[in-house]
C-alpha cells in the first residue's frame, strides 16, 4: 500500500487532505510542528502517524520522508501580514523547510511531491483572470517565499528528476480554518465576529476582490496533481474562476448567519493584492479539475461548522 506524507497535516488544508486519504483507506503520515496546526484537527482520524517536529531541520525532513511514496507539502506559515512583520521566521518555514523536504524526498525516492503554492505570487497583474503564464510580481515576503518554493520544485524536477507539481491556492476557506489569530483568513474572522455579534473589520474600502475557494476543491485538485502523468513539473491555479469583493462577501455572510452588525473600516493592509481571480483552464485541461463546491454552498457549510461549536 502506498504511504502518503502530508506536511502541515494537522493544519486547516492539510487535515482535509489527511481526512480524504484516510477515508479512502490509504496509509498517512503527518509532519507538523503544531505552530498553527492542532492535534485536535486529526483526533477523529484513527491510524494517522503524526510526527511532531520542524521541517527546517534536515534530519527531521529525512526521518519523515523515509519509506514515503507521495508527499503533499502543505506546511507553511500562511499569512501575508505575518510575513510583512516577521519575514525571517516565515522564510524559514516557507523556503528552508521546502528545500529540506525536496532534498529528503529526492533521496528517499519519493514518486511525486505536490506543493502548496499561492495566488499571491501574481501580485497586482493588469489583467484578470490570472493565468499561470503571466509574469509574477510578489508584493510581500510571503508571496515571494511561496514563489521561490514552487521554483525550487520545478528546479528539482529538471535537475534531479524528482516529480513535482504546484497548486496555486486562491484564498481557501472551510471548516477547521482557525479564526483565533489576527493573521487568520478573512472568512473565518468574519464568521466568528458575526456569530459573536461583533463588528468585523474591513481593511480598506472592501472593494478588493478574491476568488474564495472551498477547501474540498483544492484537495481534489491536489490529489489529481499527484497522479496525472502530465502534471509533473507544472504549476496550476486551483480555484473557482470567479471573484467577489469583501463587501459582497460580508453581505452574503450576514444573510447566512442572520447577523445584523455593520463592518468597521480601517486602513488597507501592507502587501495586500487588490484583485484576485483564477483562470482555471489549465487545471481543467490537464488535471480534469472542475469546481466541486461553489462559493455559496461552501460558505453555508462553513457557517454551519462554526455554528455547531466547531
Ligand atoms: C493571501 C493569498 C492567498 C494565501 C493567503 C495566506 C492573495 C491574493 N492571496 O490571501 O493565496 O493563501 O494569503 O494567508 O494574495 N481582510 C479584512 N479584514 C480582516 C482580514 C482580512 O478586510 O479581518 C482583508 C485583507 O486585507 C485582504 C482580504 O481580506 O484584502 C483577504 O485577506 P486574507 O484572508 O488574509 O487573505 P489574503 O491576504 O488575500
Amino acid at each position: 500500500m502506498a504511504l502518503y506524507l502530508v506536511t502541515g497535516g494537522a493544519g486547516f488544508i492539510g487535515s482535509h487532505m489527511v481526512e480524504a486519504l484516510v477515508g479512502r483507506g490509504d496509509a498517512v503520515r503527518v509532519a507538523d510542528n503544531l505552530s498553527t496546526g492542532k492535534r485536535e484537527n486529526l483526533a477523529h482520524l484513527p491510524g494517522v502517524d503524526l510526527r511532531v517536529g520542524d521541517l527546517a531541520e534536515l534530519e527531521f525532513a529525512r526521518e519523515v520522508c523515509d519509506g514515503v511514496d507521495y508527499v503533499l507539502h502543505q506546511a507553511a506559515i500562511p499569512s501575508v501580514p505575518r510575513s510583512v512583520s516577521d519575514p525571517i521566521t516565515s522564510n524559514r518555514s516557507n523556503i528552508d523547510a521546502t528545500l529540506n523536504v525536496l532534498v529528503a524526498a529526492r533521496d528517499a525516492g519519493v514518486k511525486r511531491v505536490v506543493y502548496a503554492g499561492s495566488s499571491s505570487a501574481y501580485g497586482d497583474t493588469p489583467t484578470l483572470p490570472k493565468h499561470e503564464d503571466m509574469p509574477t510580481g510578489p508584493l510581500s515576503p510571503y508571496a515571494l517565499q511561496k514563489l521561490v518554493g514552487e521554483q525550487y520544485c520545478q528546479l528539482f524536477t529538471r535537475l534531479y528528476g524528482l516529480e513535482t507539481a504546484t497548486i496555486r491556492y486562491f484564498n481557501v476557506f472551510g471548516p477547521r480554518q482557525d479564526p483565533s489569530s489576527p493573521y487568520s483568513g478573512v472568512i473565518s474572522l468574519f464568521i466568528r465576529a458575526l456569530l459573536e455579534g461583533r463588528a468585523p473589520t474591513i481593511h480598506g474600502d472592501g472593494e478588493q476582490t478574491r476568488d474564495f475557494t472551498y477547501v474540498t476543491n483544492v484537495v481534489d485538485g491536489a490529489f489529481r496533481a499527484l497522479v496525472v502523468p502530465e502534471a509533473a513539473g507544472k504549476v496550476f491555479n486551483v480555484a473557482t474562476g470567479g471573484r467577489i469583493s469583501l463587501n459582497e462577501l460580508l453581505d452574503t455572510l450576514k444573510r447566512l448567519t442572520g447577523a445584523k452588525v455593520e463592518a468597521t473600516y480601517g486602513p488597507s493592509r501592507a502587501g495586500d493584492v487588490r484583485d484576485s481571480q483564477a483562470d482555471i483552464t489549465r487545471a481543467r485541461e490537464v488535471l480534469g479539475y472542475e469546481t466541486l463546491v461553489g462559493l455559496e454552498e461552501g460558505l453555508r457549510r462553513t457557517v454551519l461548522w462554526f455554528e455547531n461549536g466547531r
